[in-house]
Parts: C-alpha cells; sequence; structure tokens
C-alpha cells in the first residue's frame, strides 16, 4: 500500500501525477484555504503532506496526526510551521530554498524600479483620462542609477538584488548578521555596514529578512525616522517585518517617498491605509510566482516528500535531529 500523503493547496498536474506515482494522494484542487481545524481534518491518517506558506503547521496540528512523517512546504519561508513541534513529534520539515532566488530578486526590482518612477500612480492617472498634455514638470520620480542600495538580510535572494545593481551602476551596503565571505561580497560588490548606517544611507531599502518573532517590526517608526525623507523602502520578505502601520503613517506624512510592498501583516487582509497612498505599488504576495519557479518550488517540495518517506534524507530538511 502506498502511504497517503495530502497536497493543501492547489497545484499544477504535472506534481499532482509525479506524487501518485509514489503515494495515494488527497489533493486540493479546488483551493480552500484549510486552517488549523481543516489541516487537523484533512490530515488524519496521512504520513506526509505538501503545505504552504498559508497553512498554519501548528504544535496542535502535529499532535493531532500521530502517523505524520514529514510536513514539505513549497516555500522557502517556514514560518507557518512550527519546527520545534515537528522535531519533538519527530516529523521531518522541509523547505525550497535555492530555487526561487532570482524570481523573488527580480520581484524586488520591479517594485523598486515602480516606486521609484511612480508607475502605479501615474498609470492610473492615465487610464483615469487626466493626462491633457505633456509637460516638462510632470510625474518627476527618483533616479535608480548611482544610487545606494541598501539590502537588509543578505542571503541567496539578498544577494540576487545585489548582483542586479551592477547594472545601474548602484553603490550597494547591506547589513546582515554574519558577514558574507570574501568572494560574496564581491561578486555583489557590496560593503557591510551597521544597521544604522544602513537606514540613514539608502536611497532604496530591500528588505530580505526570514520571519519570526525576533525580526517582528524590524522596520517600524524608529526606523523610518533613520531613513532619508527620499527612500524609498521594498518588501518582498514577510508581512509582520514591518509595522505596516507606522510605513502608512511614514508614507503620508512624507517621512519617506515611497514603497514598494509584495507581503503584508495579516494577509490577504491588510491595513486600508496603504490604498490612500498614491506613493506606494502594492502586490499580492507573488514573489515567487512565475511559470517556471512555481513548478520549480512545488517539484522540490515533491522532492523533499518523496525521500522523506522512502526512508531517504530529504534535500532540504530544516531539522536534522529528527533524521536517524
Ligand atoms: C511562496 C514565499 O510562494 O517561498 C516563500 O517563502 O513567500 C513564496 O515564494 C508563498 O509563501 C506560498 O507558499
Amino acid at each position: 500500500m502506498k502511504p497517503r500523503i495530502l497536497v493543501s493547496r492547489e497545484v499544477f498536474p504535472e506534481v499532482l501525477a509525479r506524487l501518485a506515482q509514489h503515494f495515494e494522494v488527497d489533493d486540493n484542487q479546488a483551493d480552500e484555504v484549510l486552517g488549523v481545524e481543516g489541516l487537523k481534518v484533512r490530515l488524519a491518517g496521512k504520513a506526509g503532506a505538501l503545505t504552504a506558506a498559508t497553512d498554519p503547521v501548528t504544535a496542535d496540528v502535529v499532535a493531532a496526526v500521530p502517523g505524520l512523517k514529514a510536513v514539505c512546504n513549497f516555500a522557502v519561508g517556514y514560518n507557518n510551521i512550527d519546527l520545534a513541534a515537528c522535531t519533538r513529534a519527530g516529523v521531518m520539515a522541509t523547505n525550497t530554498p535555492g530555487v526561487l532566488d532570482d524570481t523573488t530578486a527580480d520581484l524586488a526590482w520591479a517594485l523598486l524600479m515602480a516606486t521609484a518612477r511612480r508607475l502605479p500612480a501615474a498609470e492610473r492617472w492615465l487610464r483615469n483620462g487626466e493626462w491633457k498634455g505633456w509637460q516638462f514638470i510632470q510625474w518627476l520620480g527618483s533616479d535608480v542609477h548611482h544610487a545606494t542600495l541598501g539590502i537588509l538580510g543578505m542571503g541567496r535572494i539578498g544577494q540576487a538584488v545585489a548582483r542586479r545593481a551592477l547594472g545601474f551602476d548602484m553603490k550597494v551596503i547591506y547589513h546582515n548578521r554574519t558577514r558574507l565571505p570574501a568572494d560574496q561580497e564581491a561578486a555583489c560588490r557590496a560593503t557591510l555596514v551597521d544597521k544604522q548606517t544602513l537606514l540613514r544611507e539608502a536611497d532604496f531599502l530591500v528588505l530580505l529578512l526570514p520571519y519570526s518573532p525576533a525580526t517582528h517590526h524590524t522596520v517600524g517608526a524608529p526606523e523610518l525616522a533613520l531613513m532619508k525623507p527620499t527612500a524609498h523602502l521594498i518588501n518582498v520578505a514577510r508581512g509582520g517585518i514591518v509595522d505596516d502601520a507606522a510605513l502608512i503613517a511614514a508614507l503620508k506624512g512624507g517621512r519617506i517617498a515611497g514603497a514598494g510592498i509584495d507581503v503584508f501583516e495579516g494577509e490577504p487582509k491588510f491595513n486600508p491605509g496603504f490604498l490612500e497612498l498614491d506613493n506606494v505599488a502594492l502586490t499580492p504576495h507573488i514573489g515567487s510566482s512565475s511559470s517556471a519557479t512555481r513548478m520549480a518550488m512545488a517539484m522540490r517540495a515533491a522532492d523533499n516528500l518523496i525521500a522523506a518517506l522512502s526512508g531517504q534524507r530529504p534535500p532540504n530538511l530544516l531539522n536534522p535531529e529528527v533524521w536517524k
């Protein structure tokens, strides 16, 4: 008998077909968001699951499914999984690092360019029929070229964002828990600075930290107060890293010039104050959303689950303590 697994959200048919070679698959092509209670019900009797960042794999969920052996996120972030609870219960947890770096870095740049050149507001204005004629002083934006790019969180995605800055002749500074090895720093032409310097000097500040209680509201009113009034903030990491209410107040009050935001506190709900602002570019958590990358993420999660349930070490095991 094949092990039974759950795929918690809609995925490509190719992914289900691959999983079906190894498992009896309970899919969710209707794409209902399951939540804690829904997960408990649908995970009953399952040995493994492919989960998304929208699935709260809490201690409660883990405890309710005694036969569970592996939870394989199709996301690089895994703050939806209570990793300690998984480890205590001997459940392997995995994520999908590496496959989405370039696609997410591309979106960070799309938002950076959009907020710098005020694309969303200019397009709305044009669509509303408000363009009555070309003017010399009209829709003035900020230059990206030769500006200073600041990156908070210099992991793989941060480095991919930095490498793209070379073509814009930017100065790149970063802050990270640890300094990058010299060859990686050289590839990014990036200089390590303390957090205050990063906040004070960046013209474009891109946030690429993982979310955890320790990174909650890493950027709030005090940090925004240090930024240049001409600066732009870009968040493609996780909601909650930024204090959204403080950001809205800073954008409203001209404390900073603009923002490009892909992730929100409490998403898919978000602070309605964002909608009153013309100096923001907003996207609905689509950092990794290209066809090829979403396929690669799901297939990587499938690789992890197939390995985990066939006695092999999953390539992206987050809690190696459970591996015996
Ligand atoms: C996911 C993400 O697509 O990988 C992550 O951490 O934020 C996105 O790439 C999203 O979280 C759905 O799982």
